[in-house]
C-alpha cells in the first residue's frame, strides 16, 4: 500500500507537472499567435521596404533582391510581370561600373540602374534624383494594387572635364502599353553640387545651337528655345543635344568651343586642347595682347604674326568687330591659322564705353562680333576685352565670357615711338603678366619686331592668354574681369 500511495503520488506529480508544461506551451503559443495577428494588421512594423530607398539600401549591388517580406508572401505571384531580373529598357553608355536595385510589390516590378559613383556624396544625390524620378511615376497612379506593370529606369551617362550629365531613360509597360520619359541629372564635381540641366547654358545658346541643327539637317524651322534642347550628353567631342519639338526631333553635337562662353559652369578643359602649347611651367611668362585690329596698313598685323612665329612665340589679338568685318579674307583667314589666340574688343570701341550700353545694345555689340570673327578666321573669339578697360555689373553679368583687361600698358598711343615703346615693355616686362599693345600703329608693330625676339632672349616664354592661365593654375570664369595671371 505504502507503495502504491507512493506510486500514485508520483504519478499525480507527474500529471500535475504535464499540465503545467503544457500551460506553458499553450500560453507561449497564444501569445505569438497574437502577436502576428497584429503585426500583419500593421505591415509597416513587419520589416517590408517602405520606400525605394529601403529596398535600395536592402538590395543595393545584389542582383537577387533579397527584401523580404511577409507583405510578399501575402500576395499572389504576378501573373503577368515577370519576376526577375527585371528587363532594362535598352543598352546605353554606362562610362562608370553600373548598378541595380529591383524590387516587387503587389503586381509591380520595379528595377532602377544607376551609374556607381566613388565619390559617395555624388553617389547618394544621383541615387536620390533617379529615385525620386522613379517616385514620381508609380504616384501617378491613384491605385497600384492591381496594376501589372513594370517600371524601369536606365541611363547613359557622359563626362567632361568636372561636368558629369546622366541622362536617366523611365519606361513604364503597365497592361500591355509601353511609356517612356528621359529626365537629366547634371553635376559638378569641382564645386561639389548638382547642376540644374536647363539653366547650364543661357538663352543666347540655344538660338545658335538651332541655327547648326537647321544648316546640319537642312531643317527649316527648329525652335531655339530652352525646352527643345532640354536633354544632353556630354561627349568628348561636345554636348550632344537630342533636339525634340513637337514632332520633330534631331540631334547635334556641338563642340565646346561653340558653346563655353555660354555655360555657366566654366573649366579650362572645355576649349580645345591644341590651344595649349607643351610649355615649361618653371620658365616666366608673359602674354603680349594687341588691340583694335587687325590692320592691312603697311602689313602692320601679318608682321607681328611674322615676327611671332620666328620666335616660337604667341599672342592674344582683342579683334574689332567693326574692324575685322572691312579685313581683307587673306588677312582674317592668316590670322585664324597662325595658332595665336582670337578675342574680342567688341564692335564698335564707342567712347561710352559698355558701362552706358543698354543690355540689348551689349548683347548686339558682342554677338555681332563674334559672328565676325567666326565667319572671317574660322575661330570663335574666346574672351572679352571691354574697350577703356571699362566694365560694371551689368557687363559682367552679360558678357558671357572672362573679361581680360592688363596689368602693363605699353604706353603706346601715348609715347607714340618705337624705342620708347620697346624700352618702357622691357623694363615691366615680368612674369604673369599681361601687356596691353595695338597692332595698329607703326611704331608698336616695330617696337614688336624688337621685343619679340629680345624676350625671348631673356628667357620669357610668349603665351596666350589661354595657356597663361593654363599653367598659373587660373580657372577662368565668366564674367569675371582679369588683370593678370596673379590679378
Ligand atoms: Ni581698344
Amino acid at each position: 500500500m505504502r507503495r502504491n500511495k507512493r506510486r500514485q503520488r508520483t504519478l499525480r506529480n507527474v500529471l500535475l507537472c504535464s499540465l503545467g508544461v503544457l500551460t506553458i506551451v499553450l500560453t507561449i503559443f497564444v501569445g505569438k499567435f497574437l502577436i502576428n495577428l497584429q503585426k500583419a494588421q500593421n505591415p509597416s512594423d513587419a520589416g517590408r521596404s517602405d520606400s525605394i530607398t529601403d529596398a535600395w539600401k536592402e538590395n543595393n549591388g545584389s542582383a537577387v533582391p533579397t527584401a523580404p517580406t511577409k507583405e510578399a508572401t501575402k500576395i499572389p505571384e504576378p501573373t503577368q510581370v515577370p519576376l526577375l531580373p527585371v528587363e532594362y529598357a535598352a543598352e546605353y553608355t554606362h562610362l562608370t561600373n553600373a548598378a541595380e536595385t529591383t524590387y516587387y510589390q503587389n503586381r509591380i516590378a520595379v528595377g532602377i540602374r544607376y551609374p556607381e559613383y566613388e565619390n559617395g556624396k555624388k553617389l547618394e544625390k544621383c541615387m536620390e534624383f533617379a529615385e525620386a524620378f522613379m517616385q514620381r511615376r508609380l504616384n501617378s497612379y491613384k491605385n497600384l494594387k492591381d496594376l501589372d506593370g513594370v517600371f524601369v529606369i536606365d541611363y547613359e551617362d557622359g563626362a567632361v572635364e568636372s561636368l558629369t550629365s546622366v541622362l536617366f531613360h523611365f519606361t513604364q509597360t503597365v497592361k500591355g502599353k509601353t511609356e517612356t520619359e528621359d529626365l537629366l541629372w547634371v553635376y559638378n564635381d569641382k564645386a561639389e553640387e548638382e547642376v540644374a540641366s536647363d539653366s547650364l547654358f543661357a538663352d543666347r545658346a540655344y538660338i545658335d545651337i538651332a541655327k547648326l541643327l537647321a544648316e546640319q539637317n537642312g531643317m527649316e524651322a527648329v525652335s531655339g528655345t530652352r525646352d527643345a534642347f532640354s536633354l544632353y550628353r556630354f561627349t568628348e567631342e561636345g554636348v550632344h543635344f537630342y533636339y525634340s519639338s513637337g514632332e520633330s526631333k534631331a540631334e547635334i553635337t556641338v563642340p565646346y568651343i561653340q558653346l563655353h562662353t555660354y555655360m555657366n559652369v566654366t573649366t579650362n578643359g572645355l576649349y580645345v586642347k591644341d590651344m595649349i602649347r607643351d610649355l615649361d611651367p618653371d620658365k616666366p611668362m608673359i602674354a603680349l595682347t594687341f588691340d583694335d585690329g587687325p590692320t592691312g596698313v603697311e602689313n602692320r598685323t601679318m608682321r607681328v604674326l611674322k615676327a611671332l612665329e620666328e620666335n616660337d612665340s604667341r599672342a592674344t589679338f582683342f579683334i574689332l568687330g567693326s574692324v575685322a568685318e572691312r579685313a581683307k579674307t587673306e588677312l582674317l583667314q592668316a590670322l585664324g591659322n597662325s595658332g595665336n589666340e582670337l578675342a574680342s574688343h567688341t564692335y564698335s570701341h564707342d567712347d561710352r564705353t559698355l558701362k552706358n550700353f543698354t543690355v540689348e545694345e551689349l548683347t548686339k555689340e558682342i554677338e555681332d562680333t563674334r559672328r565676325i570673327i567666326y565667319e572671317g578666321t574660322g575661330k570663335y573669339p574666346t574672351f572679352i576685352r571691354p574697350p577703356y578697360g571699362a566694365y560694371n555689373d551689368m557687363v559682367k553679368a552679360n558678357s558671357y565670357a572672362p573679361l581680360i583687361t592688363w596689368n602693363v600698358d605699353s604706353d603706346d598711343w601715348k609715347l607714340r615711338d618705337r624705342d620708347a615703346v620697346y624700352a618702357h615693355v622691357l623694363e615691366e616686362a615680368k612674369d604673369g603678366r599681361i601687356i596691353l599693345m595695338h597692332d595698329i600703329h607703326e611704331f608698336t608693330v616695330e617696337a614688336a619686331e624688337l621685343l619679340i625676339p629680345e624676350l625671348v632672349s631673356r628667357g620669357f616664354q610668349l603665351v596666350t592668354i589661354r595657356e597663361l592661365f593654363y599653367y598659373k593654375g587660373v580657372e577662368l570664369e565668366n564674367g569675371k574681369v582679369y588683370h593678370s595671371a596673379f590679378n
